[in-house]
């Protein structure tokens, strides 16, 4: 238990700033003041190459003065109504009992946040955790209850498993080894993280999981600071990958913290896959790929593997970009 005279110190050191900054954190938010900038918006990223299509959608809503957060609930609609999309939405591939099973999330920089999980037959979980976010008390809906609130409020409950996911899971009954790959398809889920014209951020999060995973699984993207985090006085990140790995190490949140204490987006994103290959055994395994950006506007993309790209829109120029990566050789 902390005394009187002990208390005292602390909040005085507090109050000098002593306890909550380090000296050298001191010294480098002082030399980069990250948070007053605010130039560069609108502007919208988003992970592989689906996000080309999707920033397109976000791009429309901020163009026009929409909010970040419309941006990016219409932007990653587009991967989840695309039925050639294995990792998304309609037409992901199922786990391993055949269901396709959704997981999403959606947050604004003013600490707002939604998310499903475990969520089958709705086409667009993320419009469902939009609704979590803006209809009740609560941060998760899950399985059963997640449709449930779903149907209750509008949406169609639909068969999600196209043709091509069922062949696809068919052949991969035939030997039944589960064996979560490196993602090098370029698309996994999508993230995105957009800023609109009132300099508002906000991130959405959406997948249909590992493939063939077991029945139940939750992955990291409708996880709160796993898959996605915001902060209008900050910024934002995102991840696409194996989700265990961005769990275990709560990646988008830490990215955020990295920036908060004077790291720059790129900066963040590195030090987010330092993590991962410090804790991690195994990491090599896996493909994880981050994405962050401050609130100037500034990006930065990293991952463990080649092979990840992302789609950013900003200053009139719309492209994909291939990320930089950690294991060269
Ligand atoms: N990153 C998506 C998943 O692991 O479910």
């Amino acid at each position: 238990m902390i005394n009187r005279r002990k208390f005292i110190s602390r909040t005085a050191l507090a109050a000098m700033g002593i306890l909550a900054i380090p000296a050298w954190l001191r010294a480098v938010k002082a030399a980069s003041p990250v948070f007053p900038l605010r130039g560069n918006t609108p502007m919208v990223i988003s992970t592989w190459n689906h996000g080309y299509e999707a920033n397109e959608a976000a791009w429309k809503v901020l163009e026009s003065g929409g909010s970040a957060v419309d941006a990016v609930e219409q932007g990653v609609r587009v991967p989840e109504a695309d039925p050639d999309n294995l990792s998304v939405g309609l037409g992901g591939l199922p786990d391993r009992d055949g269901h396709v099973t959704l997981d999403a999330s959606i947050m604004k920089g003013n600490g707002e946040c939604g998310s499903v999980t475990f969520l089958e037959h709705i086409k667009h979980p993320i419009s469902v955790a939009r609704l979590v976010m803006d209809k009740t008390p609560h941060v998760i809906l899950s399985g059963e209850g997640a449709l449930q609130f779903a149907l209750e409020n509008g949406f169609g409950k639909e068969n999600l498993l196209t043709e091509k996911a069922k062949k696809a899971w068919e052949e991969w009954l035939v030997k039944a080894e589960y064996e979560p790959v490196i993602n090098i398809e370029n698309h996994d889920t999508i993230g995105m993280l957009a800023i609109d014209k009132q300099h508002h951020i906000a991130g959405a999060c959406t997948t249909s999981g590992v493939s063939f995973k077991m029945h139940g699984r939750v992955g990291d993207s409708p996880v709160i600071g796993a898959g996605l985090y915001a902060d209008d006085e900050v910024g934002a990140a995102t991840a696409t990958g194996m989700g265990e790995l961005v769990l275990k190490t709560l990646g988008s949140f830490l990215l955020v913290e990295f920036m908060r204490n004077g790291y720059s987006p790129q900066e963040a994103c590195e030090e987010g896959i330092k993590r991962i290959v410090e804790k991690i055994p195994g990491y090599e395994n896996f493909q994880i790929g981050y994405l962050a950006v401050n609130t100037s506007g500034e990006t930065g993309a990293y991952a463990i593997h080649k092979g990840f790209n992302y789609a950013l829109f900003r200053d009139g120029k719309f492209e994909l970009i291939d990320s930089d990566y950690y294991l060269k050789s």
